[in-house]
């Protein structure tokens, strides 16, 4: 069991003895192990090869995800793929997954609007994550956003404060967190957009780089 597992989450259960991608996969959409399951579509697992070099790691499904079963896809996703390539990072050896795996919303009217994961949703589906990345054993982990980041570095980490660095950590050789691409969509204006656009690639360049050496 990876380091911050939840020993107690019923998901292990689920979890094959040798697991590949595809057996995970297959596994995590029949998970229950906490109640997102009942108002999402499906699980939206992680996509990418084994032999991926590096591991993204966003928060949950969003709308478009959970509809698509894939995640990344929607304008979040969109703005990603630009950063990457931006960043020179091939998105063919990149494997993208969430700390979450079902989409937790709330329906406003006709639309279904993002809600955090609690505490306790993450745990439970932890195991799916600690899995993936036992399987893929990516050379770097890039989190992003604050949930991904806590989640994986510890409830006390400050995205704020320690962004782009690279943390020491029993998961990769190289572990690091930025913002969510969600959070550059809602910037106040394209000035602002750009700018944090341009720190969000120059984040995920310094990966790359050293990756290269
Ligand atoms: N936001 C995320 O954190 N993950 C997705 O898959 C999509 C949007
Ligand atoms: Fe299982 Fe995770 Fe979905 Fe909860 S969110 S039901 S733990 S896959």
């Amino acid at each position: 069991m990876a380091v911050g597992a939840s020993p107690e989450s019923e998901a292990w259960e689920l979890i094959p003895e040798r697991p590949t991608l595809s057996s995970l996969r297959q596994a995590a959409a029949g998970c229950r192990a906490c109640r997102l399951w009942r108002n999402a579509t499906q699980t939206v697992f992680g996509e990418g090869t084994e032999e991926a070099e590096v591991m993204l790691v966003g928060e949950q499904p969003g709308d478009r995800e959970d509809l698509s079963g894939r995640p990344f896809v929607g304008p979040a996703g969109k703005l990603l793929d630009r950063a990457l390539e931006e960043a020179g990072i091939d998105r063919h050896k990149v494997y993208v997954t969430n700390v979450v795996k079902h989409f937790k919303f709330e329906p406003r009217g006709k639309r279904r609007i993002h809600k955090k994961p609690a505490a306790e949703e993450i745990a439970a589906c932890r195991p799916w994550l600690d899995t993936e990345i036992r399987v893929v054993n990516p050379r770097a982990i890039v989190c992003l956003g604050a949930t991904a980041a806590q989640a994986l570095l510890g409830r006390t980490f400050r995205l704020t404060h320690h962004r782009g660095e690279f943390v020491e950590s029993p998961l990769a050789p190289l572990v690091t967190a930025t913002v969510h691409p969600s959070s550059i969509l809602r910037a106040r204006d394209d000035e602002s957009r750009h700018e944090e656009m341009q720190a969000f690639v120059e984040d995920l360049r310094v990966v790359a780089r050293r990756l290269a050496v």
